[in-house]
């Protein structure tokens, strides 16, 4: 089982992108197995509730996300929430987050947005028994620059939010079938 990092900004010069990196990079020296999904590399159907289900790379998608130990998700804030990108991903993967936990890695243009994840998670928990995990990384332009954080408190919340993942998900993890009360 491995720890999946989302990349949900379709921006070649995303910030969030190299927010996700660095997770990336955390998850490795925690080492714990991690795998990096970048939605630039995929041309992933929008959602349409019916045929987008059989698309190969929804239906790959599908499976790496049940299978997953726990998730980070990436995302550029756009209108005061999360891009259409990312809420696509979660409309297409849809039921197997059922019960995963979840960390959220933001990239925003200003500091007024800071809740704008707020109903993306909030909709994870409700309709997926996700677990969310309640700290998360918000940073602004000032963060990340070029290929870099360059804020030296936004690199101590994400090493701290990828931490509190993992201990989140290994704390979580389902019992052997045979030790079930
Ligand atoms: C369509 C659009 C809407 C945006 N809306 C917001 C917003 O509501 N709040 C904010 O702080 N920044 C906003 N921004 C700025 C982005 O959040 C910022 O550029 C961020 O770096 C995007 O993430 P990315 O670099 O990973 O693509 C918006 C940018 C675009 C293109």
């Amino acid at each position: 089982m491995a720890f999946l990092v989302f990349s949900c900004s379709l921006n070649p010069g995303s910030r969030s992108r190299i927010l996700a990196h660095g997770a990336l990079n955390r998850l490795e020296s925690l080492g714990v197995d991690a795998e990096f999904i970048d939605l630039q590399t995929l041309a992933l159907p929008f959602c349409d509730g019916r045929s987008c289900y059989q698309h190969p790379d929804v239906i790959d998608l599908k499976r790496r996300v049940a299978e997953c130990e726990g998730a980070i998700i990436a995302v550029p804030v756009y209108n005061f929430d999360v891009n259409s990108a990312a809420k696509n991903l979660i409309e297409l993967t849809g039921d197997a987050w059922k019960e995963k936990v979840v960390a959220f890695l933001c990239a925003a243009g200003g500091q007024t947005s800071f809740m704008s994840i707020m109903g993306l998670a909030n909709s994870m928990m409700l309709d997926f028994r996700s677990v969310v995990v309640p700290r998360f990384v918000y940073a602004n332009e000032d963060d990340v620059m070029g290929e870099q954080i360059v804020d030296a408190r936004t690199r101590e919340r994400l090493e701290e939010v990828v931490t509190t993942l993992v201990r989140f998900a290994r704390a979580l993890s389902p019992l052997p079938q045979d030790s079930s009360p």
